[in-house]
């Protein structure tokens, strides 16, 4: 193993209910882009997602199915949540269930852990609970419900009555760590991203802490309380240790654990959605602190997607289906369309057609033509190899000089989590050669032999150009990307695509002449109208 820390990237682990929907794979694609950057600027990385199985949700799930919450669990894993990861073709290194051996012992010995630090005690717990979010509630919280439930309080995000639990629990010393916390805050600012999820947590810290009850009494799916059996631990306490298990946390020294632990612990980044922020940049850190652990650098909050004006969910059924999106636009489409259509951080509504007018003018007209007029120009004009470029005029070096700024943008970007900052960089520089080349008008060069120099200037060009963007989007596209490359012919003359330096793709000149191009498929055929 390598001493350099790897770059430690997470999604939330999600539940297994139900199977996933457009939301849940957003952020698995985010973190599957931010991860291949990483990657391709020369990093080791590690990139993590999985699924949360335990608690009162899932359990209620597979008891309406009449099934084991474990069979449940299995069923869904096997035929939902890892089929979507090749839907959106993330390319994660690892993928945890909280059933596993490897996160339930974890887990139980972190427990005894905290226990013999003082950090846990017995008490009792009453008051609401909403299990759509397995989350203990404030009567603060709650809200009056609307319609069947006009006259209750329910819970403001599921809009559902709460469940009254009363039980005699473990605590967890949660309010000792609130003013600890905030300083940390207010010396790491960029330790919670955007700003507003920064503020809700700085604020919500100065408001005070309560003890947190992490064990329940009343059922029994969930990992058992090393010492007191009756209980299991609280889902919550249980599924925000994944990030650490699954990394060998607490693992003997020497062990292949420890190694990995020490070669990746703490997590750069936790993408999560914003309703679950107080749990991740709250109480998983003041766990961590409790069992004097090293602490996330950084929990990024994004926003929702929404439909009609709230937030997508299968408890309200408007959860949409990631393969209904991928088959019709397929998988670069639907990874370029979320990550640069909505700034990330914020919520943003999916509609199918401003997915199809983005993928006829971005992809299909912008890109695609692009991609698919500099090898058919080369075949016709130089027999399919690629000529030598002689002297460059203004118009060539204002476009390296540009290729060099896009580079700079879409890094910086990236690092920032602005996918659409870094996304819509690369696609002004592919504007910026699609006017290119109607202004030099090849075609025209080609009439003339007097122009024969000027026009391979030309040609080389454009495909140097496209050998750039290849790179610059490969992160965000990978497939496509990837035939461009070989079109190019670029896979013989320089590499594997994925092995090139984001870094280094403004460094004109890489693409050897005399490299052999070649028409290949398409990347983005037009689409007929929609399928739903
Ligand atoms: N199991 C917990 C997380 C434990 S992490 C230690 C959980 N699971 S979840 O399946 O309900 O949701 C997980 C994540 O899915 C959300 O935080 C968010 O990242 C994503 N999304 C679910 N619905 C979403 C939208 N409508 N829009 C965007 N993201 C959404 O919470």
């Amino acid at each position: 193993m390598s001493d350099t820390k790897a770059f430690f990237l997470t999604t939330p682990i999600y539940y297994v209910n139900d199977a996933p929907h457009i939301g849940h794979a957003y952020t698995t694609t985010a973190g599957d882009v931010l991860t291949r950057w990483h990657r391709q600027r020369g990093e080791r990385v590690w990139f993590l997602t999985g699924v949360d199985e335990h608690g009162q949700k899932v359990m209620r799930s597979a008891e309406a199915n009449g099934v084991t919450p474990q069979e449940w669990a299995d069923r869904l894993v096997e035929t939902a949540w890892l089929p979507v990861l090749d839907t959106i073709d993330a390319a994660n290194d690892d993928f945890i269930r909280t059933t596993e051996p490897r996160h339930t012992e974890r887990v139980q010995r972190f427990l005894t852990g905290l226990k013999d630090r003082g950090e846990i005690y017995e008490g009792a717990y009453d008051g609401p609970y909403c299990v759509a979010c397995e989350e203990f509630k404030l009567p603060g919280d709650l809200v009056d419900g609307v319609g069947d439930y006009a006259g209750e309080k329910v819970c403001a995000i599921h809009g559902r009555p709460v469940e009254q639990v009363s039980e005699t629990n473990w605590f967890f010393r949660l309010s000792a760590y609130g003013d600890k916390l905030l300083a940390h805050y207010e010396a790491n600012p960029l330790a919670v991203q955007p700003q507003s999820a920064y503020n809700e947590v700085t604020s919500f810290l100065r408001g005070g802490l309560q003890d947190l009850s992490i064990s329940r009494s009343t059922f029994d799916w969930g990992i058992p309380v090393p010492w007191d059996e009756k209980q299991v631990v609280y889902v919550w306490f249980d599924a925000l240790l994944n990030y650490a298990t699954a990394v060998g946390l607490g693992d003997e020294p020497g062990t292949p654990g420890a190694e990995q632990f020490a070669a990746t612990w703490p997590a750069d980044v936790h993408l999560v959605g914003k309703d679950i922020l107080r749990f991740h940049a709250i109480i998983w850190p003041a766990m961590l602190m409790a069992a004097g652990l090293p602490l996330p650098k950084q929990v990024f909050a994004h926003g929702w997607l929404l439909v009609g004006g709230e937030k997508m969910s299968k408890t309200k059924l408007t959860g949409i289906a990631p393969a209904t999106i991928v088959d019709h636009f397929g998988s670069d489409a639907f990874r370029y369309y979320f990550l640069r259509a909505i700034a990330f951080g914020a919520d943003g509504s999916f509609s199918w057609e401003d997915m199809s007018a983005r993928y006829t003018s971005e992809l299909a007209n912008g890109l695609g033509n692009l991609a698919s007029r500099a090898p058919a120009m080369v075949a016709k004009y130089r027999e399919g190899l690629l000529p030598v470029a002689t002297a460059y005029t203004d118009a060539e070096v204002a476009l390296q000089t540009l290729l060099a700024s896009t580079v700079e943008t879409a890094d910086e970007s990236m690092l920032r989590l602005d996918f659409a900052g870094a996304i819509g960089a690369v696609k002004a520089f592919v504007d910026a050669i699609n006017l290119y080349v109607t202004e030099q008008a090849p075609w025209v060069l080609a009439k003339d032999e007097a122009d024969a120099e000027r026009l391979s200037t030309v040609l080389y060009t454009i495909c140097e150009s496209l050998r750039a963007i290849a790179v610059l989007h490969h992160a965000v596209m990978p497939k496509a990307t990837t035939s461009l490359w070989e079109q190019i012919g670029a896979d013989v003359a320089l590499g594997p695509i994925g092995e090139q330096v984001v870094t280094d793709a403004g460094c004109w000149g890489q693409l050897p002449p005399g490299t052999t191009i070649t028409k290949g498929a398409i990347l983005f055929p037009r689409l007929d109208e929609p399928a739903v």
